[in-house]
Order: C-alpha cells, then structure tokens, then sequence
C-alpha cells in the first residue's frame, strides 16, 4: 500500500510506526510531506525509507492507485484544505483530530468525499476496541446494569494542556484559529467516539454547557492563547431503541480543583467504572447481593505489539481494503464532529442545542 503523509511532525510519526507495523516493509510505501525542512529531516533520519517532499500538492500529483491512503497529521486549520486536496488527487483521506475547524467545513469536506468517492475517516477512532470497554460494552448490552439512566464520563487534569505543559514546543494549540479550540477539540473527538460507540445515538441534546480558561503562573503572554481548559456539559443521548440515557460530562487540561479520571455506567440493578484512556486497566462492577453492594474487579490489558496509537491507521487500511473495520469514516465522523461543535454552540448561545444523525 502507499501512504502519503502530510505534516512531519510528532503525530505523524506514531502513524509512520503503525504503518510500518502493519504490513511488511517492503509491501508499503511511505511519502511525507512538509514545508518545514526540520520537521522533514528529522523525520527522514527516523524513517530512512520514506520519501520527503516540501510540498504537498507535488507529492500528490502522481497518478492516484486504489488504495491510496493520505494522513493529515497537521495543525486543524490546514485539515478542510488540505484534506480536501487529498479527496480531490482521488485518494482516501485519513485526517487528525479534530476533524476541521467548524461545521460548514464539516459539510463541505464531506461532499468533496463524496463527490470524489473516495472515504474521509478521522483520527478519533483511536481508543475504538480496546479490549476492557469492549467488555464494559458487553456489559451495558447484557442488560445485567438494568436500565441504564446516568453516565458520567470525567477526565479533569490540573496541569496537563498541550502548548504549555505538553509539547510546549507546538503553541498552535493555545490558539483558537489554529486549533479549533481548546479541550473540547483536543480530547472531545476521543470522548465522543467512545460514547457514540458504547451507546449508539440517534440523536443528543446538549441540554446544557459551560467551558473556562483556568489561569495559571505558566500561562505563556508571548503567544496568542484564547482557548479553554475546562469543560462541562449535560447530554442526553437519544437511543434508536426509544431509551435515552443522561451523559454527565467533565474535561479539564487544566482545573484548580481536585484530578479525576473516570467513567461510570448506572444502571438500576448495577454500576460499571473504568477508564477507557491510560490511567488503568481495571473494570469494577458494581450490583447488589442481599441489600449489600458487592463488587467484581477485573484487569483487562492490552495485549501485543498492537496499541492504541495504531489503531487510526489500521482501522482506516482495513476499511479502505474492504474489511470489517471500525474506522469512523464519512457521515458517523461529520456527525462525532459535530457533538463538540454543539458543546461550544450550548455554551456560548446559553441555550440547549439538539443535534439528530
Ligand atoms: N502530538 C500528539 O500527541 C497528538 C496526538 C493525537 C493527535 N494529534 C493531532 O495531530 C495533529 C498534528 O499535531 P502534532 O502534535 O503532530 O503537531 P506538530 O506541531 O508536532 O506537527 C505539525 C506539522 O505539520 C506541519 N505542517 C503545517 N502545515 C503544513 C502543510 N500545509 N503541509 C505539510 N505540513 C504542514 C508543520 O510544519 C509541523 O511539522 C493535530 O490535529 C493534533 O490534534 C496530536
């Protein structure tokens, strides 16, 4: 397969590895593309095989082969144009979270995918099968948590934002024009892959939202930094089977309250808690015995060579060869964009906002 890589930059080079994982080396082909010669001569001394090119819309300008693969592994306000070129030189396009910058480019990019018939997935499908929330799936499918009537999905770090205190060498993220946004855009795509999976809406109502800068001694003054870091929301997700179920959502890179990091799942009869991310592998389900709550603890790790970090590539090469896959691609990513285009419509309108598939 050939992969065309636009952006040298750190992501792109966890998609380099998984690429390599994916098939034999000699079977894949691997072009990158960047304007900055650092980033692409660094990239070239980590991957020797690969061929450079400062420009983009040249290395595209081959003959398109079937399954042709583009990542877009740039800062979010290149993805609409530059994925757009990449649809458009007749290729699949796999592009980085978040997926655009808003809803009119989510709209336009999927037409210029359709019109070129060609598949648009994102990123976002990174933390997608991982074997201890599929069985947490399996739980919530098993009807053992009676209805389910509350989730509450809460990641709250107190110092842990990209541009400060993470990769502080990429200030793009702390700026809303380059980035998107700030938490929503960073870490929602990932939140909402997993919620959309796990509960498989037919629409949502974002009831109610908030999103905060908290301030720090750190925050850089040099660089332009208007983008938040602390996000809350209430959500009800409308489910094809008539039920819906209350999200209580939580997200902070940045909070000076107390560091949080979990999911849990309510139900009548049962409760499940587990953190579908890296803070652990242990799934605890709760239930009662008796009038006692009883508690079944299970670690559930990832096994192999095979991680989270190469699951956007393999999933989009399964999808792309015609295989199952879960890769998110087309409608399904326009629509998990647009739940963190809602988060931000609720806040700042004040206002509930319902968002239908
Ligand atoms: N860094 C991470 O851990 C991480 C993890 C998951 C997702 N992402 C996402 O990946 C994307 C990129 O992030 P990153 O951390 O790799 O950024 P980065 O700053 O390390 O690299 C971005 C690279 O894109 C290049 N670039 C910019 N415009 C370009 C263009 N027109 N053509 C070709 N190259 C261009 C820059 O020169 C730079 O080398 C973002 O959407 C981010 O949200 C990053």
């Amino acid at each position: 397969m050939r992969f065309y890589l636009i952006g040298a930059g750190v992501i792109n080079r966890t998609h380099a590895e998984a690429i390599y994982k994916l098939e034999d080396q000699s079977q894949v082909e691997i072009k990158v593309a960047d304007p900055n010669p650092a980033a692409l001569s660094s990239f070239a001394e980590q991957f020797p095989q690969a061929v450079t090119f400062t420009d983009a819309k040249e290395m595209l300008s081959e003959e398109p082969q079937a399954d042709d693969i583009v990542i877009v592994g740039t800062p979010p306000f290149t993805h609409f144009p530059l994925s757009k070129m990449a649809l458009e030189s007749g290729r699949h396009t796999l592009c980085e979270k978040p997926l655009v910058m808003n809803r009119e480019e989510a709209e336009a990019l999927l037409e210029v995918a359709k019109a070129n018939n060609r598949m648009l997935g994102c990123c976002s499908v990174r933390f997608l099968q991982v074997p201890k929330t599929e069985q947490v799936k399996d739980i919530l499918n098993s009807g053992e948590l009676g209805d389910v009537y509350k989730i509450s999905f809460v990641f709250r770090g107190q110092r842990g934002r990209p541009g400060v205190e993470w990769q502080p060498q990429s200030r793009w993220f702390l700026d809303k024009s380059k980035a998107a946004g700030g938490i929503v855009m960073d870490w929602g795509p990932y939140d909402f892959s997993i919620l959309n999976d796990l509960l498989q809406p037919e629409s949502i109502e974002v009831a109610a939202a908030w999103v905060a800068k908290p301030e720090t001694e750190a925050d850089p003054t040099d660089v332009v930094y208007d983008i938040e870091g602390a996000v809350g929301a209430m959500l009800k997700f409308q489910q094809a089977n008539g039920k819906s179920v209350w999200v209580q959502y939580e997200r902070a890179s940045c909070t000076h309250g107390e560091p949080y990091f979990t999911v849990e799942i309510e139900g009548t009869r049962g409760a499940v808690k587990w953190s579908p991310y890296f803070e652990t592998d242990q799934v605890l389900v709760k239930s009662d015995k008796n009038g006692e709550v009883v508690t079944k603890e299970e670690t559930i790790a990832y096994p192999g060579s095979i991680g989270y970090m190469d699951h956007p590539v393999h999933f989009f090469a399964q999808k792309v060869k015609g295989q199952q896959s879960p890769a998110i691609v087309n409608e399904q990513a326009i629509f998990n964009f647009l739940c963190l285009q809602s988060i931000y419509d609720s806040a700042l309108g004040q206002k509930p906002v319902v968002l239908k598939k």
